[in-house]
Parts: structure tokens; sequence; C-alpha cells
């Protein structure tokens, strides 16, 4: 009891929208913004207390991500609903595709087989989250669950089994949000009538992108940070090309590139919401989440990999 279970949030590095379309994506955790679960002796069966939304939900509310996601545990490990609250709160912005909705998934489901004394694998784990995003999100790709249950990089195209991967070194990054509220949904949507205006342009941006999704891939493998934010740059620039760009995401990048940035680029889905930049060390890290906050936006520091 009252032990912590945590799980962390994502961003995607590589690969957005082609993503959609069959081609391979990165995300990696985002260690530093995490959503955690704590347990305590409860009364009516079980309660998932959300503190960050001042709401309490029960394993019978129905459309929601915690009460399938516990009726799933329940039934996997073959126990009886607990007398138990689970208190829930989460670090990470909602709605700002850095994956609140499998973060807070995966703390709970680390609370509840915690207090169950169940040892469940990142995998089951990973399958169970996975169930829970079909009430939020309607079709998820899996890529979120995946990279918040293992906390690792990884490589991830539709339909096929995700893979994680070690980075060669530690990548310092910095998140920086538009503050330009952005529905994926539309985005997705747009890109899909350009799409079918123009498909050969279109699919030629996407395998451009799968070149540099692969080409990211073995550049953060090898610990080649100069590569990666090169590959950062050009999947960037095929982001605006297919039409997802938004000033505000320039301006940021701006900063972040005149900050001595290896590389930025818009993350998730882009027409406003986060950009990414790939700093050089921690202090340029520093030197950017600085310049951008002083513009007057948020930034985040994260990392990824071991020194
Ligand atoms: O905004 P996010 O991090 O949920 O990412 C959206 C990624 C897209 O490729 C644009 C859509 C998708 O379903 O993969």
């Amino acid at each position: 009891m009252n032990d912590r279970f945590t799980a962390p949030g994502k961003i995607i590095l590589f690969g957005e929208h082609a993503v959609v379309y069959g081609k391979p994506a990165i995300a990696i955790p985002v260690s530093g913004m995490r959503a955690s679960a704590w347990s305590e002796t409860g009364e009516n069966g079980l309660t998932i207390n959300a503190l960050d939304l001042n709401e309490k939900f029960s394993i019978t509310d129905e459309n929601n991500q915690f009460s399938v996601l516990a009726q799933s545990i329940l039934a996997k490990t073959n126990q009886n609903e607990p007398n138990l609250t689970i208190n829930l709160s989460s670090k990470l912005p909602q709605g700002s595709g850095m994956g609140s909705s499998a973060a807070t998934s995966t703390a709970v489901c680390r609370a509840l087989s915690g207090y169950l004394g169940v040892n469940l694998a990142e995998n089951e784990i990973s399958e169970l989250v996975f169930d829970a995003e079909k009430v939020v999100h309607g079709t998820p790709s899996g890529i979120d669950n995946t990279v918040v249950a293992y906390e690792m990089p990884v490589y991830f195209i539709k339909g096929e089994k995700p893979e994680t991967f070690e980075p060669g070194k530690k990548f310092f990054l910095v998140i920086g949000d538009t503050g330009i509220e952005a529905s994926t949904k539309e985005t997705v949507s747009n890109v899909r009538d350009n799409w079918k205006k123009e498909p050969g342009l279109m699919d030629g941006y996407f395998d451009e992108i799968e070149r540099i999704t692969n080409q990211g891939k073995i550049a953060i493998e090898k610990g080649n940070e100069k590569i990666v934010g090169e590959m950062m740059d050009k999947n960037h620039e095929l982001l605006n090309s297919i039409g997802v760009g938004h000033d505000k995401l320039e301006k940021l990048i701006d900063i972040a590139k005149d900050t001595d940035a290896l590389g930025a680029k818009l993350t998730g889905g882009g027409g406003g919401g986060n950009m990414v930049a790939l700093a050089k060390d921690k202090r340029n890290q520093k030197k950017i989440q600085d310049a951008i906050t002083e513009a007057g936006y948020r930034a985040y520091q994260t990392s990824f990999g071991e020194e």
C-alpha cells in the first residue's frame, strides 16, 4: 500500500502521419513527465480516483478507460474486485500527443496488479492498456501503450509487432508547446484529403519519410546525434510539405535552431501542438528551453538513452 507506481509520457520522434499509410514511426518515452498511481484501502469495491480531473470512476462505469482496464486485469488474473481506492495523478497535459491516456492506464495497471500481488510482464501490461486505449482513441495504432509500458524507444509499423530498441547514447531534447490546440483527427483528415487529390506526390513524401525514419533509427542506435538532428530537420520539411505545419511551430523551431539545436521538428499531429528539438548536450538543452520560455511558450526538458 502507498507504493507509487508510475509510467512515462511519450512523443513521436519520426514518422508521424506517414505511419497511418503503413510507414514506420519511432516514439520515445518522456521519462521526466509521468503519471503515478498509489492504492489505499477502500470500502465499496474498486474506485479509481483521478485527482487532476477531480473525478472518481468505478469498475462498472461504461465507456471508461479505467473500468475497462480494471475489468480486464481482474479477469486475466482470476481475482475478485477488491475494496480498494487507486489514486491517480499525472504531470502530462491531456490531448497534447504526449501519451497521457496510455501513461495513466499503465500507472493504474501497475498499482492494481501490485496490490493483487501479480507480476505482469511489460507485454501483458501493454496489451491490457491497448484495450483501454480503444475506449479513448477508437482505433489506436498501439504505439503509445508500447512505448509507455516498455519505457524504451519503439520502432512501429501499423499491424506489426512493435520493436523496442536501445539508443547508443543519451540524447537531450526540448519539447516546446505552441499553445495552439490542434486536433490530430483533423490534421489526419486534412492529410487524407491532400492524398486523395495528389496520391503520387503524397506517396513520394511518405516514402521519403520512411527512409528518414529508418536512417534516424540507425543513427539513434549508433549514438550519432548529428545525423539524428539532420533527419529531424528533413522529417519536419516533409511534414510541412504534406500540409501539417503551422507558423508558431516554425517560430519555436527557429528559436531552437538559433540556440544551436542539432535539429528540430513538429511532433505528433501538427497544425500547432508541440515541437521537439535535439540539443547538443545538457547545457545546450537548458539554453534552448530558456530561449523558448523567454519567448513566452512552455518548454520541457527530456532525455532518452543512457549516458
Ligand atoms: O499526436 P499524437 O502523438 O497522438 O500522434 C499522432 C500521430 C499521427 O501519425 C498523426 C496519427 C496516428 O494515428 O498515428
